[in-house]
């Protein structure tokens, strides 16, 4: 039985995300979904509520589970008997923060793989960024984002009709 992990920062998850996860769910028998705390950006939505909205987001994907994860993923993953790391690659402009993510990793254990899916083509161009930054505007979100998160952003950003 292989079960893979998929951290991220997840702020907030998109239809890309949940892409990536079904793409995961085909090729392995469980995917732990990691929310994780430490990444370096400053979120719009705190630990807690991005944990549940990509519990909410999954509800469906009986092969997914969410955690939320402390510290080096390479510890998380140790702590939950796991070696293979999943990760998008929507283009080349993510390939090199992957990669040092990747061999950051493998130095830091030498025993984690990463894995990388390439999201399909609708999704390829999504970011949490530019999704926050239309939910500021007021622009659409439903065809971003699963619904739960569409109703957070605009509770988030306080626009009317939320
Ligand atoms: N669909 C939509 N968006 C996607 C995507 C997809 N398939 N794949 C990546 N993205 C976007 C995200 O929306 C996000 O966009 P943003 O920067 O505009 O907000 C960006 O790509 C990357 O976000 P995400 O996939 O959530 O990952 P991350 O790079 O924020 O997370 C961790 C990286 C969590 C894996 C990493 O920080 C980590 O492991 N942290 C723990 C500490 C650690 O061990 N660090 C490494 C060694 S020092």
């Amino acid at each position: 039985m292989t079960t893979v992990i998929y951290p991220g920062t997840f702020d907030p998850v998109t239809l890309g995300h949940l892409n990536i996860l079904e793409k995961a769910c085909l090729m392995f028998d469980s995917v732990i979904m990691a929310v994780a705390d430490q990444t370096g950006k400053q979120t719009a939505f705190t630990l807690e509520e991005r944990y549940q909205l990509c519990k909410t987001a999954t509800e469906n994907m009986p092969k997914v589970q969410v955690t939320m994860f402390q510290g080096l993923f390479v510890d998380y993953a140790r702590s939950q008997n796991c070696r293979i790391m999943v990760r998008g690659m929507r283009a080349v402009s993510d390939f090199e923060y992957e990669l040092s993510l990747a061999l950051t990793n493998k130095k830091l254990n030498p025993d984690v793989e990463t894995v990388f899916l390439v999201p399909s083509l609708r999704y390829m161009y999504l970011s949490s960024s530019m999704i926050r930054q239309l939910a500021a505007l007021g622009g659409p979100l439903e065809d971003f984002v699963p619904s739960c998160v569409a109703k957070a952003l605009k509770r988030k950003f306080f626009v009317v009709n939320a």
